[in-house]
């Protein structure tokens, strides 16, 4: 097994010097055998049991990019073994589909996970099993290194684990990133060089990665934009202890990160994919429920439209023992494969009564443009599935995923 570490800096318009001039571009490749300790930040929010978005991380001056990756990845590896028991359909119906996608591959050469981090969700030693070649990428050395530890010893040596940023551009802004906050003398000039950043932000190349007969992006693309957004909070909190919100410009920011994802994603999916070979794409596309003033009257209706299948499940006898079923949810006092049933046959009628108790992760609209106009197509009918990321958030605040799998082929 070889684990490669790849990383590309970006010409950086916050660090222009008065003549207009870039740093040099650098770059450089080592081979990395060692993992990091834990950082004892991340150590401590994973013993809670948490699933915690990079947003929330603690904000850790001077921070580099693999560390940064690690860290997130870090508070994923800690999540609690219960909430763990309410991911299982999610996992094993990503797993599925992504079998389905394998069966539609012309050739079985090179299979390659892009962000594969802990492969919770990719059925990597079936892939290794099937393919001559199997290639993990993500920034998250160490989520992968745990991935790799959990396969046959036999299929480890037709793993190749890659350091590597999935995008032309965000390696390179978090470098900006940092650099332009490290020099700011205050919150508002950093938010100026940050606006310089902004405004000349742009794709490059895609990553250089193998052609592939199967390509795998799955969880992925909603997060790219997240990193370099939650990199400049944290950095920001941390030198000047403003927050990311006070910019008037931080909205704008992560709008133009999330469309510059789409793109250059798609390009790289267009890019890799050899032309029998097949792309399997999943992503959370939705969270809710979002809390909404007016959500008592649509809950009576969920709920009592939610009385055959809770009667059906064994949570309740009839209609008035509906509520206070669902608030016994969490409790312990059935499985959670039942208790998974019920929440996602509750977000399901909450999803028809009112999509606003969903917030959108992705231009789905513009992604699917994005990919007809590159030559992809759909192999496959589209899936989607819940995700119960945090289940006993759910009746309090957002803690569950929709997920949309589609399955992709270069059109002929
Ligand atoms: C939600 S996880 C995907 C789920 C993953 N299969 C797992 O089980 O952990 C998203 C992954 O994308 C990786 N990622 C995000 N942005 C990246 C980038 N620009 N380059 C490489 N990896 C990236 C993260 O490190 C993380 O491991």
């Amino acid at each position: 097994m070889r684990l490669t570490v790849t990383m590309r800096a970006k010409p950086d318009p916050a660090c222009q010097d008065a003549s207009g001039a870039f740093p040099s571009r650098q770059s450089r490749s080592v081979v990395a055998e060692s993992v990091r300790p834990r950082s004892a930040a991340a150590a401590g929010i994973a013993a809670l049991g948490l699933l915690v978005l990079p947003v929330l991380l603690t904000p850790v001056s001077g921070q580099g990019i693999e560390e940064f990756f690690e860290t997130s990845g870090e508070i994923v590896r800690g999540t609690a073994p219960e909430t763990r028991l309410y991911w299982r359909s999610h996992v094993e119906t990503s797993r599925e589909r992504i079998l389905r996608a394998v069966d539609s591959a012309g050739r079985r050469e090179v299979a390659t996970v892009l962000g594969a981090g802990l492969g919770m969700e990719i059925p990597l030693a079936e892939l290794a099993g099937r393919f001559d070649r199997l290639v993990l990428v993500d920034l998250d050395g160490h989520s992968m290194l745990s991935s790799l530890r959990q396969l046959p010893r036999n299929l480890r040596s037709r793993v190749e684990l890659k350091v590597v940023d999935v995008t032309s551009f965000a390696s390179g802004l978090i470098e900006s990133i940092a650099r332009a906050v490290e020099i700011s003398s205050s919150a508002a000039d950093s938010f100026q060089r940050l606006g310089r950043i902004l405004d000349g932000l742009e794709a490059g190349e895609p990553a250089d990665l193998p052609p592939s007969d199967l390509v795998v992006s799955s969880l992925l693309l909603s997060e790219i934009p997240r990193y370099p957004f939650s990199y400049a909070a944290q950095a920001l909190e941390g030198r000047f202890g403003v927050a990311i919100q006070t910019w008037e410009r931080s909205d704008e920011f992560y709008r133009r990160l999330v469309e510059l994802a789409v793109d250059d994603h798609v390009q790289l999916l267009r890019s890799l994919v050899t032309p029998d070979g097949v792309i399997y794409f999943s992503d959370t596309v939705a969270r809710g429920l979002v809390r909404r003033s007016d959500d008592g009257a649509v809950r009576r209706t969920v709920e009592a439209r939610a009385t055959p299948h809770f009667v059906q499940l064994g949570l309740a006898e009839s209609a008035a023992e509906v509520p206070s079923a669902v608030n016994r949810l969490c409790r312990a006092e059935h499985s959670p494969v039942t208790e998974a049933k019920a929440f996602e046959r509750i977000l399901s009628l909450y999803r028809e009564s009112d999509s606003r108790f969903f917030e959108p992760l992705l231009p789905v609209g513009e992604l699917r443009d994005r990919c007809t106009q590159r030559g992809l197509e759909l192999r496959e009918s589209p899936a989607s599935w819940w995700w119960l990321a945090y289940p006993c958030r759910i009746r309090s605040g957002s803690g569950a995923f929709l997920v949309n799998s589609w399955i992709l082929g270069l059109r002929d």
